[in-house]
Parts: structure tokens; sequence; C-alpha cells
């Protein structure tokens, strides 16, 4: 059977060799201190490069931004040359990469933050979840978020200014698109959902006002890398990070017109129903579709079946895969040459080495 999910797809001012998207997975193993890549990162993703595109693990745009340990960080100078090797690897493996730009809001603990700093959110309020922190010795522990502050507007710009600096990071490392983490709970998302964001000015209330400084940050990426390489990344009806919102089928539209009208590279849909959240309503997926008419991206207990389904429906146009790509680097050829797929250990998907990362074999018949 021809697979749609191993055809071409031009994407911004780039060309995928297939549809199918490695989803953007924190494995928490950058280097301890730095928070740079390291050649063991490189190894992990030129494995994998296979794939139509790479979307890298979320990465901080500052140390404010940070949130779990062992995150890789663009902001400093080490974390540019350690991302030059990875994207380097991918390249010369035939890949291409993208990367996921991050700042988790409330989703932090005042270990991350510089001394004396609490973490920033829309408003103050607290997240009822957990975070992964580093235990000194270079392991991690889950601990409370902490209490947040409401951000100023001078905080919002300042935030603005992080993502723009570390677009432009990403450029001088060599990626060749940036995804900003608009999902699961993170600083956009929280000011996106009506749960979190309580503020009273123009970053507050109505549809227009929340999706703001997303909007504007994108705006911002736009001018400097260009829209066919700045894609977004969202989770409606995502309740990850204790996220609530009345209006997601309205603010997923309200955005995708939006997105669609800045011409960016893709949309990238991160969706949570397989672990429990609520599935997308009637018709969502054709109204999106209406919508958003550039690229579009599925994510969420994919296998290629289920894939070709929705690309087949024209629902979506490319479908990216999380954790059939950390046991399987050789996704795409398993995909083509339908071979079982190995499945990953969850207990080694954060922290630690080598060891259920880059020892995942590729299949013995292939
Ligand atoms: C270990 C792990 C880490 C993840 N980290 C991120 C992340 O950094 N950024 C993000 O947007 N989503 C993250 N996700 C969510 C995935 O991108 C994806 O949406 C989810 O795993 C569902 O896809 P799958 O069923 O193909 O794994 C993570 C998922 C896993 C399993």
């Amino acid at each position: 059977m021809k697979k749609q999910l191993l055809t071409p797809l031009a994407l911004g001012r780039l060309n995928l060799k297939n549809r199918v998207v490695m989803a953007p997975m924190t494995r928490s193993r950058a280097e301890h201190g730095s928070e740079a890549p390291t050649a063991l990162n490189a190894l992990y993703y030129a494995q994998r490069s296979s794939a139509g595109l790479i979307i890298t693990e979320g990465t901080q745009v500052s140390r404010q931004g940070q949130g779990y340990a062992y995150t890789p960080g663009i902001y400093s100078r080490e974390q540019v040359v350690g991302w030059k090797q990875v994207t380097q690897a991918v390249h010369d493996a035939g890949g291409l990469i993208a990367a996921q730009l991050w700042h988790v809001g409330r989703m932090s603990h005042a270990s991350f933050q510089e001394q004396g700093a609490v973490p920033v959110a829309p408003s103050a309020i607290r997240a009822q979840a957990q975070v992964f922190v580093s235990d000194g010795m270079g392991s991690g522990l889950m601990a409370p978020a902490e209490q947040p502050r409401e951000m100023t507007l001078e905080d919002i710009e300042s935030v603005k200014q992080s993502f723009v600096e570390a677009s432009r990071n990403a450029m001088e490392a060599g990626f060749d698109l940036v995804e900003i983490h608009g999902a699961n709970g993170y600083l956009f998302d929280q000011f996106l959902a009506t749960g979190t964001n309580k503020r009273l000015d123009a970053y507050g209330g109505s549809l227009e006002n929340r999706a703001r400084f997303l909007l504007e940050t994108v705006d911002a990426l736009i001018h400097v890398v260009g829209a066919d390489r700045v894609g977004v990344r969202l989770s409606p009806w995502g309740t990850i990070s204790d996220i609530q919102d009345d209006e997601p089928e309205a603010m997923a539209l309200f955005l995708a017109h939006a997105l669609d009208q800045r011409n960016i590279a893709y949309l990238h849909l991160a969706e949570w129903e397989w672990t429990g959240g609520q599935a997308y309503p009637e018709g969502f997926r054709q109204r999106m579709r209406s919508a958003f008419q550039k690229t579009l991206i599925v994510c969420g207990n994919y296998d290629a079946e289920r894939g070709e389904t929705l690309l087949a429906q024209g629902l979506a146009d490319a479908v990216a895969m999380g954790r059939p790509f950390i046991a399987n680097p050789d996704l795409v050829e398993r995909i083509r040459q339908e071979v079982p797929l190995s499945e990953a250990n969850p207990e080694l998907f954060y922290g630690g080495d080598a060891k259920g990362y880059t020892d995942y074999p590729t299949h013995p018949a292939l």
C-alpha cells in the first residue's frame, strides 16, 4: 500500500522527505550546570534523522523559563555551541530539525530561578502539579510547583525579548525552524486558558486579550526569522499542568485564523485524549482545517494507520510521534517495511545517560 505518510511535504521553505515528525520530548540529559546539549544529545537526534522533521525537546529561552532539571537552554554561548553539534549531526544524517522554544511560567521551582526570584505567570495562581528538580547529585525528584507572581507589563516585554534572542540563537545554531511551545500548561497556555489568566489588562479577559501575548511573540519571531521558519504548538482541551479552560474551541479557532493570516510554517496540535483528556468535539477537526490552510501537524498516540486515515481525510498534513521514536530510532523505516515497533521504557524517559536514550537498536531485519 502506498503510504501518504511517507510522501514529501513542503513546509515553509523546507522540503520534508516524509510526513512523520518526531514530537518534542523532554529527556533531561543536558549537561548539568551549563544546561548545554552534549555529544550524547547529538547522537540521539542524529539516530532519529529519518523523520521528515525532528522537533527538539522543550528548550528554555531563559533561566526564568526553566521548570525541570537538566533540560537544555538556548540563551548562553555554551548552549548555542552545544546545539550546533546537534543540528550539524542531524543535517549530516540528512534530517531537518526545529527548536522547541519553551518558557514554563508557573510550572517552576525556586531552585531554577535567579537567586531570590520567584516564577512568573499571567496571574498569581499556583499549579496543583509537580515539577522535576535536581537532587544536587545528578538525579532528580518531584516537587510541588512554586507559588508564582503575576507578570508586569515589563515582564511580558522581557519574556518576548527572551524568545527573540532565543530564535536568533537558534538560527545561529543551525536550526531549520523554531516552534513556540504554546501547549501543555506552560506560560503561553497559562495566558490562553481562563483558569490561569485572571488579568484585568490588555492580556486578560477576552479571547483576543488572552491570545495577545502569544501572537505578539509570534510577530516578533516572524520579524527575526521569517514566518516560514515559525511553528506553533497548541493543546486545546489539554488539562496537564493543572490547566483549565472554559473556551478551548473558540480559542483554538481564533488562533488558527490569526496564525493562518500570518502565514507561519505550521500549526501543531498536541492531543491528550489518549491519557484521559477530553476528545475533540464532533466536527472540530474540520473546523480547524478550514481555519488553518497551511501545514497542520497532529500528535497524540498516533500509529501509522491512524495517521494515514487523517491524512487521507485531509484533516492533517503530517503526524508527529513521540514515544514510538524513543524506542525505534528507525521508526520511518519500520513504518515503510511494516515491521513491529519496540516499546520504550518509561523509567528511562527523564534523566540519566545513554541507557534508554541512545541504546535502542534498529530492527534486526532492516
Ligand atoms: C518523555 C516525554 C517528554 C515530553 N516532552 C515534551 C516537551 O518537551 N514538549 C512538548 O510539547 N511535549 C512533550 N511531550 C508530549 C509529546 O510531544 C507528545 O505530545 C505525546 O508524547 C503524545 O505523543 P505519542 O503518543 O506519539 O508519544 C513529551 C512526551 C513524553 C513521552
